[in-house]
């Protein structure tokens, strides 16, 4: 905190004077406590300093030591034109006031700049602006080392009084304060992003190595099956009803290791965003139809009763890839359902803008402990699962993944839509899908 007394060295200042600082010197702090933009701080500076010097119009030239520059901090009463002219100035002696005051770490005064040699190369654009004297005093970066430069100009050749370089020493302290205390936020927020920046990677790492796991174990029960099946073919007193029973077991373990890369890829597509999808008109019932009909035999043998209220709405999607969310949605209400139970696909317009997709079951609910993670990948209930061995009989249930609802739900989005679960308890499951209507979207 800067201590201000009325005393000396203050004695040169009039009462008001002092006064009028504190208040000044507060306001500046305070701006300085709630974060503010460096450019908002030096500005009330300069124009504080513009008050109490009247006829005086002020910048801060912020140092930038790499390149040995100087850059406009703040500079509310010069000419745009001036400003923009001196903006990148290289310091060193001759580079008028400001770049002589930072090259050489000492106030520079310049009572005329008609006449000083060291504003011989910028005489005519400080003319034009108006300028004739130009005073500069180093603002200190705390290690000795100057951090920018407080100009002082005047319309008029000027010399600095005793007040006017108190009232600039303690201007340019504050600004050095302001400066100080922003080059601490900035390395706090670089600190902050890379400290960001490094667990967003560990946690992409972490959540990677789960899906690569998950994958691996998923992949390694039908691959062995595959394994021992080739091994039994090769015995060669394999009558030909085993062998098919063999090669049947092999094609439906080598399919299920063939859905689950696809959808594995699709899913990382989805999130890479590269997935090419096509928006074109599609009559919801149409697509409807066809998946209650590639799934019949699946309901036949749950027992399970297909049914379909549809109205004529037209949305705008990519055919191929809402086919395969209305299948997943109504595969999972057939084999998550009860058997002997009732699925019920209705169609109707939402809103203006959409159409709703409604896939019911009155199975037993999804699980509880899986409502909250429903779309994550691999997210799927303890349900007995069968075997791929198994899965290849006819009429037995087929292996769950986990990937389904994660992939519908990234693919309902894509298309500019969404997924959600409407209603799920023990009386049964409602999947709710929407979807941009057609003629909403101007097709
Ligand atoms: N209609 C439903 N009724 C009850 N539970 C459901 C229903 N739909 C989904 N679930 C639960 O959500 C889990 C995740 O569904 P999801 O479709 O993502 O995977 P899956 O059906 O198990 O496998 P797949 O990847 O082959 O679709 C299921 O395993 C099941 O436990
Ligand atoms: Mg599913």
């Amino acid at each position: 905190m800067i201590a201000l007394e009325p005393g000396p060295p203050y004695a040169e200042l009039r009462p008001e004077d002092v006064r009028e600082l504190m208040d000044r010197q507060t306001a500046v702090l305070e701006l300085i406590a709630r974060a503010a933009p460096l450019a908002e701080v030096l500005t009330g500076i300069l124009t504080s300093l513009e008050d109490l010097m009247p006829g005086a119009r002020c910048s801060v030239l912020l140092l930038d030591h790499e390149h040995g520059t100087l850059h406009h901090g703040a500079a509310p009463s010069l000419p745009p034109a001036y400003v923009a002219a001196i903006d990148g100035i290289a310091i060193g002696e001759g580079a008028g006031s400001c770049g002589t005051a930072a090259a050489l770490n000492a106030p520079v005064v310049a009572t005329d700049v008609l006449t000083d040699v060291r504003w011989v190369r910028y005489r005519d654009i400080a003319v034009a602006a108006g300028l004739r004297s130009c005073w500069s005093t180093p603002i200190d970066g705390g290690d000795g080392r100057p951090v920018g430069t407080f100009a002082v100009y005047h319309s008029r050749p000027h010399g600095p009084s005793s007040r006017e370089q108190l009232l600039v020493d303690r201007f340019t302290h504050l600004a050095s304060i302001a400066i100080g205390h922003a080059h601490l936020l900035e390395d706090g927020r670089a600190r902050l992003e890379a400290e960001t920046a490094r667990r967003t990677a560990e946690e992409l790492s972490h959540a990677k190595s789960e899906l690569l796991a998950a994958v691996g174990h998923e992949a390694r029960t039908p691959i062995q099956a595959i394994v021992g099946f080739a091994e039994l073919l090769g015995t060669m007193d394999l009558d030909e009803a085993r062998r098919r029973e063999a090669l049947a077991h092999i094609g439906a373990a080598a399919g299920h290791v063939m859905d689950l890369l696809s959808d594995v890829l699709d899913m990382s597509r989805l999130e890479a965003n590269a997935l090419p999808l096509g928006r074109e008109p599609v009559l919801v019932r149409d697509v409807v139809v066809e998946v209650l009909g590639l799934l019949s035999t699946k309901a036949a043998q749950r027992r399970v009763t297909l049914e379909h209220h549809l109205g004529d709405e037209v949305v705008l999607a990519d055919r191929r890839r809402l086919r395969q969310v209305v299948l997943n949605l109504v595969a999972n209400a057939i084999r998550h359902g009860h058997t002997g139970g009732r699925v019920e696909v209705r169609v109707g317009p939402s809103d203006a803008d959409a159409v709703v997709v409604l896939v019911d079951d009155d199975g037993p609910g999804i699980p509880s402990d899986l409502l909250g993670w429903i779309f994550t990948p691999f997210a799927r209930g303890a349900a007995p699962r069968c075997t791929p061995t198994a899965a290849a009989d006819e009429g037995a249930q087929e292996e769950s993944i986990g990937l389904g609802l994660g992939l519908a739900h990234g693919l309902a989005r894509a298309m500019g839509g969404d997924l959600d679960v409407a209603r799920s308890g023990p009386s049964g499951t409602s999947m709710r899908l929407l979807l941009p209507r057609a003629d909403a979207v101007g097709a």
